[in-house]
């Protein structure tokens, strides 16, 4: 087994330990408040000495030298030196690091950790509307949560993926009685939006065929089997054009993972039933509601979450409940995670608190919220045309592009050159969506997200890259785990080398992938130092070109697996 506690982590122990001990203070690790240190020649600081001194009423200084007098430091570090205002500097030893790099070599996972209480966890993400295109909203869903399934796994939690597609409600009648009236004979649906508007356009103008749409929404909730019929179409149809776009994106749901708003119908009685008998709902204007404890509006009116409609019928507010209702009785989750716009915020945070009144929830529920993609005007992003911008295209466009910035440099053939500009431009897409914290809004921009230098994913495939020719070149790595940190830059990227554990664990627990982001970013930009200072083919003696074969080993299979929980590829060669 290796040894995967991580360095922070590590030093924060033996510093909350000596603190303990020299001033009889209980503290987590924590508190401790270690943190890589952003100067030369200091790898790690300790800050815990100034409020503590607050705290105890003594100069942090003289508080930082009494922990520091008491650190037992195992050989990780030399003692730390104490400075400015109190800060506990530390410089790891040099054997120690060589060490513990060396013995990431033989470690399939690089040192990120597996969970000790490994969970089940729902995650509702993409989630997008049948006879409706995707829209930016839905990739953002899509890329945060396929990487977020990606992360929770590799940590050794259960994901269950559900793909809660909008596939039920009044606006199916009149889809349904469009695609009788268009589709005599063969069905197919070229363009979703236009569909749908052509529908809602018969249904405004149109008194006779708008009477038709509502009795065709009798019948699809009363189950007749002819409209079930068309109705399945409406879905399938719409789930082929779903499919593609996840086929393009590398996103790994799949048809058994849809559970739409339909599926949860047959709960939706007993969901009533349940709040009634917990004395939950009230009648408010001929429906049936739950008033969530602690949600008003400006006025201070109680809001409500609609149950059952005046008219019988049950909305998104219902199916949710019926969702969490399922997740946690019927499927044992013990965590619900919903991948979902920020607008949608307040809607979850009723649909939780009145799970937790009517006991379905015990466990955690989160709403994972996310900004607005916005064009180059600062407005959510449209076409010209002034049309939500379809998927589909997006993607075509990121790949053409990227086809440009590879055939700058490639030595490939064509087909190679094709299958690069496919996962350059796909990349390039979902980094740009994950790099930057989630809840931001971001502007979509090509030129950005293509960029050969800075925090892209086009910067570590071609660091990824560079590491994999250089290891083809040498002809093989020799057999061995010595690594010598002689060099600056080969120090610091041991240093960054020893922490994707720890980049994984943030990201992973803050379901915030844009923190592995940064960690491969400052890795590809250490690894760039590293091949600018420290030649590795032509190093002086056997010993270091071995070591630096290492390194670059280490640091290929750092950004691979770091792009892989990302879910974006590595090729070997751009
Ligand atoms: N279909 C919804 C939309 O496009 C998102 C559904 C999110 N999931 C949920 N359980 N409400 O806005």
């Amino acid at each position: 087994m290796q040894q995967t506690a991580d360095v922070t982590e590590e030093l924060a122990r033996r510093v909350v330990t000596a603190a303990g001990r020299a001033l009889d203070v209980d503290l987590t690790p924590e508190q401790a408040l270690v943190q890589a240190s952003p100067r030369d020649g200091v790898d790690f600081q300790a800050n815990l000495a100034m409020s503590l001194g607050k705290q105890l009423g003594r100069p942090p200084r003289e508080v930082a030298g009494l922990i520091a007098g008491a650190l037992e430091l195992g050989g990780i570090a030399d003692p730390p030196e104490v400075a400015g205002p109190g800060f506990l500097n530390f410089v790891l030893c040099k054997e120690w690091l060589e060490a513990r790099t060396g013995a990431l070599l033989g470690d399939p996972r690089l040192g990120v950790p597996e969970t000790a209480a490994p969970r089940r966890i729902a995650l509702d993400y993409s989630s997008p509307n049948v006879a409706k295109e995707m829209h930016a909203g839905h990739l953002r869903s899509s890329v945060i949560g396929d990487a977020l399934a990606r992360l929770l796994r590799f940590a050794g939690h259960e994901v269950l993926p559900h793909n809660h597609l909008g596939d039920w409600g009044t606006p199916f009648g009149m889809l349904i009685e469009h695609l009788l009236d268009v589709s005599a004979g063969q069905r197919t649906i070229a363009d979703l939006d236009a569909f749908y508007r052509e529908a809602r356009q018969k249904f405004d103008s149109d008194e006779a065929f708008a009477t038709r749409a509502r009795t065709r929404v009798v019948k699809l909730q009363s189950g007749d089997e002819d409209t079930l019929a068309v109705w399945q179409e409406l879905v399938d149809e719409s789930t082929r054009h779903f499919n593609a776009v996840y086929a393009l994106l590398g996103i790994s749901l799949t048809d058994n993972d849809i559970y739409g708003e339909s599926f949860y119908n047959l709960y939706l009685a007993a969901v009533v039933d349940d709040l009634e008998k917990a004395g939950l709902t009230e009648v408010s204007d001929g429906a049936i509601c739950v008033f969530p404890e602690g949600f008003r509006n400006r006025e201070g009116d109680r809001l409500p979450l609609i149950v059952r409609k005046r008219d019988g019928g049950y909305g998104y507010a219902a199916t949710d409940l019926a969702t969490v209702r399922y997740w946690t009785s019927e499927r044992g989750a013990t965590d619900l995670l919903y991948v979902v716009g920020a607008p949608q915020a307040q809607h979850f945070a009723m649909v939780f608190a009145a799970c937790r009144a009517a006991g379905w929830l015990t466990g955690h529920a989160e709403h994972i919220g996310f900004g607005t993609v916005l064009g180059a005007d600062g407005k959510a992003m449209r076409t010209r045309a002034g049309e939500t911008v379809k998927l589909a295209d997006l993607l075509t466009e990121a790949v053409t592009q990227a086809a440009a910035v590879v055939a700058e440099r490639s030595e490939l053939d064509a087909a190679g050159q094709a299958e690069v500009a496919r996962a350059v431009g796909i990349g390039a897409v979902k980094y740009a969506d994950l790099s930057g914290d989630r809840e931001r809004d971001y502007v979509f921009a090509w030129d950005r997200m293509l960029a050969k230098e800075g925090n892209t994913s086009v910067y570590l495939q071609y660091a990824h890259a560079r590491t994999q020719s250089i290891l083809q070149k040498a002809g093989g790595v020799p057999d061995g785990a010595g690594i010598l940190l002689e060099a600056p830059a080969e120090r610091a990227l041991a240093l960054k080398l020893l922490r994707l554990g720890e980049a994984v664990k943030a990201a992973t627990s803050a379901y915030a992938p844009h923190k592995l982001c940064t960690y491969l970013y400052e890795t590809a930009v250490a690894f760039s130092r590293f091949y600018d200072d420290c030649p590795v083919l032509k190093a002086p003696s056997p010993s270091l070109r071995a070591s630096r074969l290492r390194l670059t080993t280490l640091t290929s299979n750092t950004l691979a697996l770091g792009l892989s929980l990302l879910g974006i590829e590595a090729p070997d060669q751009l």
